[in-house]
Order: C-alpha cells, then structure tokens, then sequence
C-alpha cells in the first residue's frame, strides 16, 4: 500500500521553506511505499481567503463543492488533501506569524473541516523558518500545529536541539542551510522519517492503532 504524504509551503518566494519541506519529503520517499506532493501555494491561482458565507456549514455534503465562495484551485488542493495520508505543513515566520498566504489556505479549510472532519487522524508535522535565531519560530508552529488540531489530525513533533550542540532550533535558518553540524538539518528529516511512515488501523469501536510502516 503506498502512503501520500503532501507537503505544503506557504511561503511567497522560492526560499528556505521551500528547501525544508523538500528536504522532509524526500527523506519520505527514501522510505518504502511512500509517494510524495509538493504544493506551493503560490503557484496556485487562490482568488481570496474566507469571506464567512457559512455556505459550507450549511451544504448538505460540502466535500462535493467545498468552498461555494471560490471557484479556484483552492479547491482543488483541499480535495487532494482528502486523498493523501500525511501531511507536511511549512510556513515562514512573517512578523511573529503567519503569512498572509498560509493564513488564506488554513482558514478556506473551513469546509473539510465543517465536512465531517476529512482530515481527521492524518498525521501532520509543522515546519518554519525566520531570520533571527528567535524570531518568532515556536509561535508559527503553535498555529501550525493548532491548524492541525482543528482538524483532529495527529501532530508528530521534534525535541529541541540544544544549543551547546552546535544546532538552532531544528526549524531555524542554521537548519535549512546546513547549520554548524547539520544537526537541525538532520532533525527535520527525522520529523519525517518517524511521522509519515504511520497509518492507522481501526481496531473497531472507534479504536486504531498506530501502525509502522
Ligand atoms: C514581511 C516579512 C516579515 C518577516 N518577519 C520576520 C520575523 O518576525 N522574524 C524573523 O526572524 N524573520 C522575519 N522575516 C524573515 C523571514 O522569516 C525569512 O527571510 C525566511 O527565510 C523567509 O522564508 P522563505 O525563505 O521560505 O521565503 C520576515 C520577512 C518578511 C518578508
């Protein structure tokens, strides 16, 4: 059985974030029966964020249409993400937050959302990135990761890397161009190697378990 696993970048240029979530996905593909998808989402023609029309509360199925609002490839990215089994979230920090681009994406996924929760048990990591060493790093994976959580998906983590061991934070700029050792560089693709490889099996009675590739 091949697991997908999709990364998505909610940065506005080619930079860092791209290079970590490609890094993560390719330390995917090294595992067996694993597929992978890069979304940028600026690639994409998004034509706006949610305007709250509730459209998509009140749609009898709202995975057939999801956002009534757009007819735009949005829509499109949501109902792949339906299909896929994990999930790589990356997002630069912009002023202590999100960009306005990873914030239009999380917000228009109201209707998966609304939807019987599409996403739900779907393991999810968080990835990010800024310019100073703490410049806002764990706030965007808080969001990240309470993105995740809105949509009952399951958040695979990463330990800290101490200072004294030559790395920055696993999510800091030192990680993605190599950093003295590498070793955040390394950490990231550990997120990957320990989350994606996961699926669940329904034990019955609203039970799983977690299951390694
Ligand atoms: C509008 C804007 C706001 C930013 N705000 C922060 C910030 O709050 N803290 C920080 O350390 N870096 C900040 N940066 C730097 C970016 O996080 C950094 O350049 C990062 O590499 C961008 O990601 P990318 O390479 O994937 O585009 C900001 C950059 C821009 C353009």
């Amino acid at each position: 059985m091949k697991v997908k696993i999709i990364g998505i970048a909610g940065s506005v240029r080619k930079g860092n974030t791209d290079i970590m979530i490609q890094e993560s996905l390719k330390a995917a593909r090294e595992l067996k029966d694993v597929e992978t998808e890069f979304i940028r989402l600026i690639d994409y023609k998004i034509d706006g964020g949610c305007v709250a029309c509730y459209k998509c509360f009140k749609a009898k199925n709202p995975l057939d249409k999801l956002c009534e609002a757009y007819d735009d490839d949005l829509n499109k990215i949501l109902k792949k993400m339906l299909t896929a089994d994990g999930f790589i979230f990356g997002c630069p920090v912009y002023f202590g937050s999100l960009t306005w681009l990873m914030k239009e994406f999380i917000d228009r996924s109201h209707p998966i959302f609304a939807a019987n929760r599409g996403l739900r048990n779907k393991p999810a990591a968080a990835l990010t990135v800024a310019l100073g060493r703490n410049g806002g790093q764990g706030y965007v994976i808080d969001i990240l990761h309470r993105f995740a959580m809105f949509h009952d998906m399951l958040i695979v983590g990463a330990s800290v890397v101490w200072p004294a061991e030559g790395g920055a934070s696993p999510w800091g700029a030192d990680g993605v161009q190599g950093g003295p050792q590498g070793i955040a560089r390394l950490q990231f693709k550990d997120i990957t190697r320990r989350v994606f490889p996961l699926h669940l099996v329904e034990l019955g009675d609203g039970l799983y378990r977690v299951m390694q590739l």
